[in-house]
């Protein structure tokens, strides 16, 4: 599979996601999703399934080595002696030494970035995570994260689908050499309805759910995350690397994009959006 290097970071363009994934369709479905070929898998300590995620990938057969692993902090976790005994628990439930990416899940918080940024430097520097990241950060907030932080900056993770313009902090990101991970792209079951995916796809003999997730990687520097608990779409949507979408095809995707879009907006943990 491809690779997205960022700052070091050598992440798998596609990453199987976990969220609203309880412990037994992890059980059920994530050996299915390594054994199809998947070498990136997401996580977080709010999605409570870290311990059956660790519990997978130890059984898997396949070298710790090989899997791109991610989880993220909760806001609950930021200050920063719990925010350390959090990751140290993490571990501790995942069953490695370390993770591939640590995330800060989302950027409203009473705890100032820096102890946060701060926090993530000291467990990267300890070796308990080979890189550092955010999620659902804005450009400001970016920038400010870049300016506070010893180690790079690998990651953003974002909702991002073809309806959701998210240019700016891509840019933004981008201009640090930092990735951007996608996720919600099916928008909520937009995506696999939608007539003008469905029509591009249909020339490539490929669903309007495979042309999104095409159409995320097929950028420079995203990464795509693509969660199913359905045997049948695992293998739908990891065959996404077999056929390209062409430039004007890419430009029609990115027409779907509408203002108000978004359809994560936590108020109590979301920032100021760029758009
Ligand atoms: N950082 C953050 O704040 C944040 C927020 C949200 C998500 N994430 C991460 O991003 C990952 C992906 O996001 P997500 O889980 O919300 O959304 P997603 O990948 O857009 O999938 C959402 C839903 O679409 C269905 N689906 C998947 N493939 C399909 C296909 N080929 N055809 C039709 N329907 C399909 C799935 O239903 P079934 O399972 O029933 O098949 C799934 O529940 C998450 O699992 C998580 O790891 C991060």
């Amino acid at each position: 599979m491809q690779t997205i290097n960022a700052n070091g970071a050598n992440i798998p363009a596609l990453g199987f996601g976990t969220f609203r994934m309880p412990d037994e369709d992890v059980h059920r479905i994530l050996p299915q999703a390594l054994a199809l070929g998947f070498r990136h898998v997401d996580t977080a300590q709010i999605y409570k399934n870290e311990a059956s995620v660790g519990d997978v990938i130890a059984n898997s057969g396949i070298a710790r080595g090989d899997i791109f692993l991610t989880t993220k902090v909760w806001v609950d976790e930021y200050k920063h002696d719990k925010f350390i005994a959090s990751v140290d628990e993490s571990l501790k439930k995942l069953k490695t030494d370390y993770v591939d990416l640590l995330l800060l899940h989302w950027p409203k918080s009473d705890v100032p970035l820096a102890e946060r940024i701060g926090a993530l430097n000291e467990v990267h520097k300890a070796g308990k995570v080979r890189n550092i990241g955010i999620s659902n950060f804005n450009v400001a907030l970016l920038e400010e994260s870049v300016k506070l932080s010893d180690a790079p900056i690998a990651n953003n993770q974002i909702e991002y689908h073809p309806y959701l313009d998210q240019k700016k902090v891509i840019e933004a990101a981008r201009k640090h050499g930092i990735s951007t991970t996608a996720y919600f792209l099916m928008a909520d079951g937009k995506v696999p309805s939608d007539p003008v995916l469905n029509d591009i796809g249909a020339k490539h003999g490929k669903t309007a759910a495979q042309v999104a997730l095409r159409w995320a990687v097929q950028q420079p520097d995203i990464i795509a995350l693509s969660k199913t608990a359905t045997e049948s779409r695992l293998k739908e949507n990891f065959d996404i690397f077999d056929f390209e979408l062409s430039s004007g095809e890419m430009t029609a995707i990115h027409g779907l994009a509408k203002s108000g879009s978004r359809i994560v907006n936590p108020g109590h943990l979301a920032p100021e959006w760029d758009n």
